[in-house]
């Protein structure tokens, strides 16, 4: 076992892993933060997507050591104070979700996105959720959302619990 020390969602935490283990299992079964969500076993669909020391990860694909000493930030560190994220919010209004369960990976991804290119072109975000599957929305509504956070955010850059740049 190995001891790591980190900080999610603004919490620091320490514990002893094994050195296999994912950071997506660290988080949902060490840590209970299932909105994090593991959708393949190829690291292709990106429903696992969180913020380590504010750049996206795909979390199935860093392991938990990796992580030490570092921060991390996931879906349910995003909203503040009862309120949502505004990328959050641009996904309820714009209907840029079905079942939800790629949500939280393309929130992260989206976030992430906005914070480099706070203006994106719809070719932009169409390239920069890539590595994001969605089997239920054709996508459209999901690039509206990112739209419609840029245009209603100065500065979607994330305001996170985790303290990510
Ligand atoms: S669960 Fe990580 S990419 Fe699919
Ligand atoms: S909303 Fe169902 S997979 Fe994207």
């Amino acid at each position: 076992m190995t001891r790591i020390s980190l900080t999610v969602d603004g919490m620091s935490v320490t514990d002893d892993v094994e050195p296999r283990t994912l950071l997506v299992h660290y988080l949902r079964e060490v840590l209970g933060k299932t909105g994090t969500v593991v959708g393949c076993d190829t690291s292709n669909c990106g429903a696992c997507t969180v913020h380590l020391n504010g750049t996206s990860v795909k979390s199935c694909n860093v392991l938990a050591v990796q992580a030490d000493g570092g921060e991390v930030t996931t879906i349910e560190g995003l909203s503040r104070n009862g309120e949502l994220h505004p990328v959050q919010e641009a996904f309820r209004e714009c209907h840029g979700l079905q079942c939800g369960f790629c949500t939280p990976g393309m929130i992260m991804q989206a976030t992430d996105l906005l914070r480099e290119n706070p203006h994106p072109s719809e070719q932009e975000i169409r390239l920069g959720l890539e590595g994001n599957l969605c089997r239920c929305t054709g996508y459209h509504n999901i690039v509206r959302a990112v739209q419609y956070a840029a245009e209603h955010a100065d500065a979607p850059a994330e305001a996170t619990a985790g303290g990510a740049q």
